[in-house]
């Protein structure tokens, strides 16, 4: 088997020891030689330390494999196989300013859904694309593997808009996935299918010994046994309506849009106490660098699953070695609807149960969504496209149109005037729109 040349995006991202833990319990499967990490200047203190955290944790598995960090993302892409993005683009100020202007103006601020999603995508989409189009000259044959949020619409820039070969993870799936394993009482013999958008899906069939075990999995969470949520989202009990109406499991970032009042209500707290999800991940972050940077160190430490990216790498690392191996296995993932969802846009992108191949995800047919469902899906889709649109051009038209759309943003003056906050505050990042 040749040996390969991964590269990770956004190396200094406190995530990367889970990326190298799975690369490292996958290396029969996946020969790496050469592990590039690189990330910009901002970052390089902290790639510096994750790099060396890597070199021990390699060391210490017997591994032969160099690693290189650097800020040269072109050297880093020359010829490469894999590339993993995971970058944030502002950083972690980035994320809290997000949130606290949503706030501010009376909407729920969170870093993928709602203004927080559409200013998060604004920043992120024009420096994914630029990345992709690196690729197309020099790794045109690689697969790039995102996980850069926001997930969905960054892979769907990308499928749209390059000729990369693309493929958009989440964890969530990852973390429903377990959850469920641990109702059915730790058995994983099932089939889960589930369908949506990116932070936006439903569970649609848990399949066991020839029966649907969805309504056994719904009774469960009602009774609130429910361990399909990310750390990030603080516990909470669906209510018995939600689930028993929708007879589908809904990911727990549907939470936001099902009870969106208890939600801002929550955040508002939050805010006013321990601080906004971005500020307690930036306190986090710095202790975990702290613990990085200690020289006995050489495994990923406990301390990291504390992230609600429990499980990036193990969705990274088992898409990368079942496209290299063609092992034809189930995962969730973000690819071309072609099909699958019935009402969504066959070439948007959408996250669905797919075969993976060696020849990339084939997307797994869905039962029809109820109609209700469905034109919330096909509402969602419309915002994301136009997002996307808006991302590129700066077009503060086509903007307010996406905004309009979603439900868990204002309209009219607080809109206007929310809006132009996150502009004026992402000038850089956000340079299409000055
Ligand atoms: C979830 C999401 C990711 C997100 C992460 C945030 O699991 O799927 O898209 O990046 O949580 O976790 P954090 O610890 O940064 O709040």
């Amino acid at each position: 088997m040749s040996e390969l040349k991964v590269v990770i995006i956004g190396a200094g991202s406190s995530y990367t020891p889970e990326l190298i833990e799975g690369l490292i319990n996958r290396t029969a499967e996946l020969p790496l030689r050469e592990l590039w990490m690189v990330d910009i200047e901002d970052g390089r203190e902290k790639m510096a330390i994750i790099a060396n955290l890597a070199r021990r944790m390699l060391k210490k598995a017997g591994l032969d494999v160099s690693v290189h960090e650097t800020l040269d993302r072109r050297a880093a892409l020359t010829g490469a196989d894999y590339v993993c993005s995971q970058f944030r683009a502002g950083c972690l100020d980035a994320r809290i300013s997000d949130e606290r202007i949503a706030l501010k103006f009376g909407m729920i601020g969170q870093e993928t859904n709602g203004l927080g999603g559409f200013a998060n995508a604004c920043r992120t989409i024009p420096i994914a694309l630029e990345i992709a189009r690196e690729m197309e000259t020099l790794c045109p044959d690689a697969w790039l593997l995102n996980f850069t949020n926001p997930s969905g619409m960054v892979t769907e820039a990308i499928l749209r808009h390059t000729t990369i070969k693309a493929v958009g993870l989440c964890n969530v799936p990852v973390i429903m996935q377990k959850g469920v394993t641990k109702l059915l009482g730790g058995s994983s013999d099932f089939i889960m299918q589930v369908a949506g958008l990116n932070h936006f899906i439903f569970a649609r069939q848990i399949l066991q010994n020839g029966m649907d075990k969805l309504d056994d999995v719904i009774d469960e969470i009602i009774a609130g046994n429910d361990p399909l949520v990310p750390r990030n989202i603080p516990p909470f009990t669906w209510p018995a309506h939600v689930l028993k109406g929708l007879r589908m499991i809904p990911c727990a970032y549907l939470r936001y849009y099902y009870m969106k009042d208890d939600i801002l209500k929550q955040e508002i707290g939050e805010a006013n106490g321990e601080g906004t999800r971005g500020e307690v991940v930036k306190a986090l972050e710095h202790e975990l660098f702290e613990i990085y940077k200690n020289p006995e160190l050489a495994e990923k430490p406990q301390a990291l699953e504390g992230r609600g990216g429990q499980y990036y790498s193990e969705a990274a690392c088992e898409l990368m070695s079942a496209i290299h191996n063609d092992k034809r296995i189930i995962m969730h993932v973000n690819t071309r609807n072609n099909g699958a969802i019935n009402g969504l846009p066959d070439d948007c992108a959408v996250e669905v149960s797919s075969v993976i191949t060696r020849s990339g995800p084939l997307p797994l047919n869905v039962a029809a969504f109820p109609e209700d469902t469905l034109r919330l899906l096909q509402l969602m889709k419309s915002f994301e496209q136009l997002t996307i649109e808006a991302a590129i051009t700066g077009n503060r038209h086509t903007a307010w149109r996406a905004l309009v759309l979603n439900p868990l943003i204002t309209s009219g003056t607080l809109l206007e005037q929310a809006l132009e906050a996150v502009i004026e505050e992402n000038k850089e990042l956000m340079s299409a729109f000055h």
